[in-house]
């Protein structure tokens, strides 16, 4: 016997978590300043490790948005990296390769671009700098203890902080994409905002979804639930 009654709110959480999916390409107008405080004061409710919050949003639009564009090109075509947090390929085995290659495939080929077409991808990677051609940017920077034994927790805390941010935005009706090809251009981004401290985990673009674009018609499968679920008594 059944005994999970959905309520209005379960409704609402199930047509909000499952309605977020990243957009790729945007219009390019820009959200209201009211609608974007509300966004990022609701995303400030994240839960974290103490309630340290250990996060610090610098958040990009209008002339500081198109010079950060550019510097963050000029630094991919001059190939200046530099990753607060290392990433390496190798980094998904097994099945966690497998969905990676699954989505790229999905991905790419809503692009129209061939699985062996390391030009064109990495053309794509320079314009997906330009963040989609959404109108902001969110760039999610990790302070307090981002070295040694506490740098996992307080990421982990910026990645809840994350989500709620893209839910909030979903719940405003503002479309997104986590991008963690920003946080490889951590030095060019610190330089052009002046920001000092923390480190970059990621950046979001947002702003509204061009419907008419091919690449937001991509939608990704999950995991069922038995695959990363045990529940044990
Ligand atoms: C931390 C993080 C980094 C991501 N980095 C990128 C990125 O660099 N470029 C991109 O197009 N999508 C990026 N994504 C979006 C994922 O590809 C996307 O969330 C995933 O495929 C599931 O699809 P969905 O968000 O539409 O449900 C990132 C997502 C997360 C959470």
């Amino acid at each position: 016997m059944s005994t999970c009654v959905p309520t209005e709110l379960s409704g609402c959480a199930e047509k909000l978590i499952r309605g977020r999916r990243a957009t790729r390409a945007f219009r390019p107008e820009p959200v209201p300043e009211d609608t974007m405080r509300r966004i990022f004061s609701l995303a400030g409710a994240a839960p974290s490790n103490s309630n340290a919050q250990p996060w610090q949003v610098e958040v990009v639009s209008g002339a500081a948005r198109r010079r950060l564009a550019g510097a963050l090109r000029a630094a991919h075509a001059e190939r200046r990296t530099s990753v607060d947090f290392p990433y390496s390929e190798g980094m998904y085995a097994g099945v966690h390769h497998e969905r990676r290659a699954a989505f790229g495939a999905e991905l790419y080929g809503a692009l129209g671009i061939g699985p062996g077409d390391h030009t064109a991808r990495a053309a794509y990677a320079s314009e997906s700098l330009g963040f989609y051609g959404a109108p902001h940017a969110a760039f999610l920077f990790v302070h307090g203890s981002v070295h040694g034994e506490g740098a996992a927790r307080s990421a982990a805390d910026v990645g809840a902080y994350m989500q709620t941010l893209l839910l909030a935005m979903s719940a405003y009706g503002v479309d997104s994409c986590p991008q963690g090809l920003l946080s490889f251009y951590a030095d060019t981004v610190r330089t052009e905002l002046g920001v000092t401290g923390g480190k970059l985990l990621v950046g979001v673009s947002f702003g509204y979804a061009d419907e008419t674009a091919p690449v937001n018609r991509v939608r990704t499968e999950r995991a069922p639930l038995q695959a990363t679920t045990a529940f044990h008594e």
